[in-house]
């Protein structure tokens, strides 16, 4: 059950950070160090940092991921990165169907989907995003969003080793917001049934990650809910003390 399952806390550093950040990372792969937490963990740079964050968490037990990918390899598509591409620069997953990328790049489940598939294709672990808006939950419509959402973007082949699944309701996200831990258990609990019958015995040690508004101040209370197994965690991760603040929570 959730308890075995090895959690993750995974830094997404959204489009923030230039060659100075790298400092932060150097900070966080220090104080991480290479022996095994009782977590994994990772950071997710902007595109541009990736292959400098990858040396720079050389050593370490930090792994470093990207934001977003195509889902070809390559070809005539400007301003893209294919999943490739990342695991050419060091990187090892990828985060597809984050929230601001559904709303920002009109992404559908189906897009969200190839993109998944693409990491997989690269060797690289998939981290797919679903949540429900404000107006869907105040509808009684998380469950069904939440749903319709994991079915359509889990890509075909998904294991407990190649996919990580983060529940990040949109509402929760930078706004310093957070469901209370009941609503998290009933939204994990929906997922984990849903994976177990989408991917069978896999769904058991998948993990499903909790993103929105995680902070030192509530990481312990989140990673205490039952099948939280990790976090995704945005404005927190871009600061080395409220990182680590969190990463405690889980060692
Ligand atoms: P936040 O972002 O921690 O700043 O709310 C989480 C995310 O979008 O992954």
């Amino acid at each position: 059950m959730a308890s075995a399952v090895r959690a993750i806390v995974i830094g997404n550093w959204k489009m923030n950070g230039v060659a100075s950040a790298l400092k932060e990372l150097e900070g966080i792969a220090a104080e991480v160090g290479a022996a095994a937490l009782g977590c994994d963990v990772m950071i997710c740079p902007p595109a541009t940092l990736i292959s400098r964050a990858a040396m720079a968490a050389k050593g370490s037990a930090v792994a470093i991921g990207g934001q977003d990918c195509h889902w070809n390899a390559a070809g005539a598509h400007t301003g893209d990165v294919s999943a490739e591409m990342i695991a050419d620069c060091g990187g090892t997953a990828v985060i597809v169907g984050h929230s601001e990328r559904r709303t920002d790049h009109a992404e559908t489940d189906e897009i969200v989907q190839k993109k998944a598939a693409a990491a997989l294709r690269a060797g690289l672990t998939a981290i797919v995003c679903v949540g429900e808006t404000l107006a869907e939950r105040k509808a009684g419509r998380t469950l069904d969003v939440v749903s319709r959402q994991v079915k359509g973007s889990l890509p075909a082949g998904a294991t407990a080793k190649n996919t990580i699944l983060a529940y990040e309701p949109v509402w929760a996200i930078g706004t310093g917001l957070t469901p209370t831990t009941v609503e998290v258990a009933e939204v994990h609990g929906h997922i984990r049934d849903l994976l177990k019958d989408f991917v069978r015995s896999e769904g058991e040690g998948m993990r499903i990650l909790y993103g929105g508004s995680v902070k030192p101040s509530n990481a312990s209370e989140l990673m205490a809910v039952a099948n939280v197994n990790g976090a995704l965690v945005g404005g927190a991760s871009l600061k080395t003390a409220d990182f680590m603040g969190i990463l405690k929570a889980y060692m």
